[in-house]
């Protein structure tokens, strides 16, 4: 390893104060905080306390104040729909402060919760910004997630408003999301919003329920356009739900000072992007990485952002990526390895690279889900530009351990995200506590205080909080993730140490899949696990023993099981191979081996654990998958 990223690494452990009060010169605040760290209430702490800012006045106001007026702000690009949009900064402040205007004539105030369900479209961002102009806290929900994950985050959100759109686009099929949204409503009748704010798609338009339902356009037409609020650093910007270990989510918090440090800072050294340069990550405004890295952290660097409604492949094709980055002249682009392996799988000779000049293209940066080595080798050969894994969940909201592009690139190794981001103290322990040697897996913890940018704490749940992440190992942060360091100091992470499992990128818990089934009247018991899949990394599999007595038809059973998945869940979670088994096997202690069957299920080698409590069940698993179509 060099020096610059060791010496800048190094000083934001040992002088955390310093460095981040240095960083925070990247944005600008109405009044300066009066501590950089607030860590007297361990294990909680917070970033900046007493500073007061608007995240929304730096994104777009000061960029329009100095002079950024007329450069490209947001790029909507929109295969699905053949639409394509461009939103100087000076255009989309102003969208973003009549709405906000619109939205403070509905009575939204300061820390009033506004929940936004939209697919990739500019007015998502636009809810977004706005609610971040007035002080209220967004909750974006991914669209892909059915109406009792909406109802469960409605909820615990209780927004006082909820932004939506008539339809989302998928591939080939118009999604409309308003009965969605309706059946959310019912289903969380304690916690109703005052207004659904609905924008109209001309590809489906909804019903409006007079009483509640106002037009987007109607709405922002004859509202006056808002200011930025000022806000405490510590106040909150938005609460991200994301899968937890049961069917409940957790809503991760983000504050807005330490927030906007930290995603300044992540721009310019762990991207190496500059202010005017064009950044795309092709995700969804739904997950973190769109929170983040479409919407916030560009726009405050003053980049310019792409929003991309549309998949890599089949809108139209597998050139679609390349034709982006070549028409908005595109220098990062930030994606999941899964769109990369829909990409290789139907051009795997990169035929379509080649009708486009991507001269502009610097960097690929790849995260979600463990980034496996042929996929990254094979977009390093058609590409010839640096393909960076990088790690980081919802929870830390930007980077914890990358190849810091802007600080010094350092040597790649294939299957490493490299190495810890400056302010990430990472260690990797055994059961007990104990560090482990370089070389050895174990839970990847990051010593506390986290730096800016991460998770305060969990929506309106303290202990959850501190159960969740604090309370494994004092003093450190649970990543749930397992991994090792290796002895230059690189971090491997290998898998998570809970139920969560990574489908196309997309972070989803099995325990909420299997209380799902658990629900069907025929079902005694059952379990789902993440088994390997070539495109998506992991898909899930669910096994279900049924009630005895129970002589219905198989496969209308199993079909059933997999329409609840969808129902309940939502198709986002891939749920479409569930099998019938006379027997889970089990531990004596009565422990479902989910482990050993999805060695079963990946054709793994594995040994009977010897603690099994009838060994010859794993034989009936084995001939249940070999009918399913699993090798034996
Ligand atoms: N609204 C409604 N439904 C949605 C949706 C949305 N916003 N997003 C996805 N879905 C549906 C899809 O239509 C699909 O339904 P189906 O079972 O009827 O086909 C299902 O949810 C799964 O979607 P997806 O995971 O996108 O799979 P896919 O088979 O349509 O596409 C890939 C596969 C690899 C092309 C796609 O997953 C992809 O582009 N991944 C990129 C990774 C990514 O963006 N990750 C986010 C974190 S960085
Ligand atoms: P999410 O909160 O949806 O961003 O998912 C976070 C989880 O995705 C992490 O805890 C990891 O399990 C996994 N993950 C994200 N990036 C990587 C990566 N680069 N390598 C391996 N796993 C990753």
């Amino acid at each position: 390893m060099t020096d610059r990223y060791a010496q800048v690494y190094a000083r934001s452990l040992s002088e955390p104060e310093a460095f981040w009060a240095e960083a925070a010169a990247a944005i600008d605040w109405y009044q300066p905080w009066e501590r950089v760290l607030d860590a007297s209430r361990p294990p909680f702490a917070s970033w900046f306390p007493g500073g007061r800012t608007n995240t929304c006045y730096n994104a777009l106001d000061r960029h329009v104040e100095r002079g950024r007026g007329a450069q490209a702000a947001l790029v909507y690009d929109s295969p699905v729909t053949r639409t394509k949009a461009v939103f100087s900064y000076a255009e989309l402040r102003d969208r973003v402060a009549q709405f906000a205007g619109a939205l403070s004539g509905l009575g939204v105030l300061p820390g009033d919760r506004v929940l936004i369900y939209m697919p990739n479209i500019p007015e998502a961002v636009i809810g977004m910004l706005a609610c971040a102009r007035l002080g209220a806290v967004h909750s974006v929900v991914f669209g892909g997630f059915a109406p009792n994950e909406l109802a469960t985050r409605i909820r615990d959100a209780r927004p006082r408003v909820i932004l939506a759109a008539s339809c989302g686009i998928e591939a080939g099929r118009t999604i409309p999301y308003k009965p969605l949204l309706d059946a959310a409503i019912e289903l969380a009748s304690e916690a109703r919003p005052e207004h659904c704010v609905i924008l109209q798609r001309e590809q489906l338009e909804a019903t409006l329920e007079s009483s509640r339902d106002l037009d987007w356009d109607a709405l922002a037409a004859q509202a006056k356009p808002a200011d930025c609020v000022p806000v405490a650093a510590t106040d909150p910007l938005y609460i991200l739900y994301t899968s937890g270990t049961t069917g409940v989510p957790k809503g991760v918090v983000r504050d807005n000072g330490g927030h906007m440090v930290a995603l300044a800072w992540s721009m310019r050294n762990v991207y190496g992007v500059e202010p005017g340069e064009v950044f795309w990550a092709a995700s969804d405004v739904g997950w973190v990485v769109g929170h983040s890295y479409i919407v916030y952290a560009p726009l405050l660097h003053g980049c310019t952002t792409v929003l991309y409604e549309g998949k890599p492949v089949g809108t139209p094709d597998a050139g679609v990526f390349w034709r982006v980055i070549a028409e908005h002249g595109v220098s990062v682009l930030f994606t999941a390895p899964t769109a990369f392996r829909a990409i290789k799988r139907e051009d795997p000779e990169a035929e379509h690279v080649r009708r486009h000049d991507l001269s502009h293209f610097r960097t690929l940066f790849l995260a979600g889900e463990r980034a496996d080595p042929d996929t990254v080798a094979w977009a390093e050969r058609v590409l010839g530009v640096p393909v960076i894994d990088h790690w980081w969940q919802t929870e830390s909201g930007w980077p914890m351990a990358a190849n810091c592009m802007g600080l010094e690139p350092l040597p790649v190794k294939h299957g490493s995200p490299t190495v810890a981001v400056p302010g990430y103290d990472l260690h990797v322990l055994d059961d007990g506590g104990v560090e482990l040697p370089a070389g050895e897996t174990g839970a990847i913890v990051a010593k506390l205080p986290l730096p800016p940018g991460c998770l305060p704490t969990l929506w309106n749940n303290d202990e959850g909080f501190v159960s969740s992440y604090l309370a494994r190992f004092p003093g450190f942060y649970l990543t749930a993730d397992a991994g090792y360091l290796d002895a230059d100091g690189y971090l491997f992470v290998m898998s998570r140490t809970d139920d969560i499992i990574n489908v196309a990128g997309h972070r989803l818990s099995t325990g909420g899949m299997e209380e799902i089934l658990a629900g069907h009247p025929d079902v005694a018991e059952c379990a789902v696990m993440g088994v390997a899949d070539a495109l998506k990394g992991q898909v899930p599999l669910g096994f279900a023993v049924l009630k005895a007595g129970v002589t219905r038809d198989p496969q209308e059973i199993t079909a059933e099981l997999v329409q609840r998945v969808r129902d309940t869940l939502g198709p986002v979670a891939a749920f479409k191979q569930a099998c019938l088994v006379a027997r889970l096997p089990k531990t004596r202690s009565g422990k479902i081996l989910r482990g050993t069957m999805r060695s079963i299920a990946d054709g793994e080698p594995y040994k009977t654990p010897a603690t099994i409590d009838d060994p010859e069940i794993l034989g009936e698993i084995e001939q249940a998958l070999a009918e399913l179509g699993y090798p034996r």
